[in-house]
């Protein structure tokens, strides 16, 4: 069953590993995309041992071509992975050392603990700005349904019953608001990702004069001012991956904010609802009623969500009561990491995809939104603008409420007398209340939903997205 010796660390063992054991620990399954970011690594390692004179400029160049040509190879897709050599790591040294006799010297003064983080620093500074980019895109498909439906208005929602008027674009915006905080977030974590773990060896660094900032500038981790940035605790940097969490973290509110999002599309696409038709290519039949049209993207955005919440969970758990400082048990933080990563950038997409094909029922939205109800509360500030205090006018339009539904007539069309015997502040002019246009354009303040607020935050947000 044992196979021989392993190459990398086959030294004190006498026997290699059972079959079961390799099938057991292999990561190169999943690991191997950080290929380009193993190799980027190597390259720089081995110009700092150059540097300082570890290597010769030589040896480093024959590792560099040697780097490249297995690069070039894994991206041909004409690269062969061994699970025998566990890893993305060990995987590509081997090659190279079997083509390149001077890459014995590579591994000098590094271990894969440090290598691993670093890879996995350059993959997050990657993932966080193309998610960025992703959720910009989506963003910019939720403003364009903004622009072309300006005048739209909408019931705006509390405890999913009609509370008060907003327009469709406010509504809109208040998704922008969550999306944008995502960005800022993924590129916030990219911030922290930009620190360079090599150097720090297994646990306790090396004896070799190498120079971490040398290494840590060839990798771009570097501050705005272009100084470089190394971590500082070499038992913290091979132990560490709150970057994971923060990650995943990233990702799973991004999926939170994308399921109330896909909820709010999925209600409205509804019969019930009818604001919204959604765009037939992200919505799927049904094998049984013909006449069904399913709002699916939004569904798996909602339940997609679901499994970006349980990759932070997975990783929590994984690292909480850890011992310091690496540990095997580490090897599983990459498949939550890479499927978070894989899941947002497709619910980025997909919400960029659902909403450039959203097309809004006007009618049905003009009809829902015409319920002189929903400007109750507008009715309560006519009467405090006469002077009545708040709880009084919020009681007297309780009543004028419940007379209009005794009578069975809408707010608006409950006689003078009956609205003036309720309370002695109503005048003759108190229907012009129910007037929607007047009412939007009297919320004129920072956030409100008037035609004047809205229209900033239009130029606001169309100068943020360019
Ligand atoms: N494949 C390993 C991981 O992802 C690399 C680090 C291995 N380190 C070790 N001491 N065995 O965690």
């Amino acid at each position: 069953m044992a196979k021989s010796s392993q190459a990398t660390w086959g030294g004190r063992f006498s026997a290699g590993p059972a079959e079961l054991m390799l099938t057991f620990s292999e990561s190169v399954s999943f690991d191997r995309r950080l290929a380009p970011f193993d190799i980027q690594g190597s390259k720089a390692h081995s110009a700092m041992l150059a540097h300082v004179g570890i290597i010769s400029t030589k040896e480093r160049d024959a590792i560099h071509r040697g780097l490249d040509a297995i690069l070039a190879e894994i991206e041909a897709g004409k690269f062969t992975w061994d699970t025998k050599l566990e890893d993305v790591h060990m995987n590509i040294e081997q090659a190279l050392t079997q083509r390149v006799p001077e890459a014995a010297k590579l591994h000098t003064a590094r271990s894969r603990n440090d290598q691993v983080a670093t890879d996995m620093r350059l993959f997050f500074k990657h993932a966080c700005r193309l998610l960025a980019e992703k959720v910009l895109n989506a963003e910019r498909t939720i403003l364009s349904v903004a622009e072309d439906n300006q005048d739209v208005l909408v019931p705006g929602y509390t405890h999913l019953q009609r509370a008060q008027p907003v327009f469709v674009a406010h509504h809109l915006f208040a998704y922008l608001e969550m999306l944008e905080r995502d960005r800022a977030r993924f590129l916030e974590v990219a911030e922290h990702a930009n620190w360079c773990p090599l150097g720090a060896g297994a646990i306790a660094g090396t004896t070799l004069p190498i120079d971490r900032e040398f290494t840590a500038k060839e990798l771009g981790f570097v501050d705005t001012k272009g100084r470089p940035q190394v971590t500082q605790n070499s038992m913290d940097t091979v132990a560490d991956r709150d970057l994971f969490i923060e990650f995943a973290h990233a990702c799973a509110l991004f999926g939170v904010h994308a399921s109330r999002i896909a909820e709010d599309l999925i209600l409205w696409a509804s019969a019930e609802f009818n604001f919204i038709d959604l765009p037939d290519t992200f919505c799927t039949g049904s094998s049984l009623m013909p006449q069904k049209k399913n709002p699916d993207s939004c569904e798996l955005l909602r339940g997609k969500s679901a499994r970006l919440q349980g990759n932070l969970h997975t990783l929590l758990t994984l690292v909480k009561g850890l011992p310091l400082t690496y540990n095997r048990d580490l090897q599983e933080d990459k498949p939550p990491v890479f499927d978070s990563f894989d899941q947002a950038g497709l619910c980025a997409d997909v919400i960029a995809g659902t909403f450039a094909g959203i097309t809004m029922d006007r009618a049905s939205c003009a009809a829902a939104v015409k319920d002189p109800a929903l400007l109750a509360t507008d009715l309560a500030d006519y009467l405090v603008n006469k002077g009545v205090p708040f709880r009084e006018a919020h009681h007297a339009v309780g009543a004028v409420v419940r007379v209009a539904e005794k009578m069975g007539v809408r707010l608006n069309e409950l006689p003078f007398e009956e609205v003036k015997r309720i309370h002695a502040g109503f005048g003759p002019d108190w229907v012009d209340v129910f007037d929607l246009n007047r009412a939007l354009s009297m919320r004129k303040g920072t956030g409100m939903p008037g035609p004047a607020q809205v229209k900033k935050q239009f130029e606001r947000w169309k100068k943020l997205l360019a």
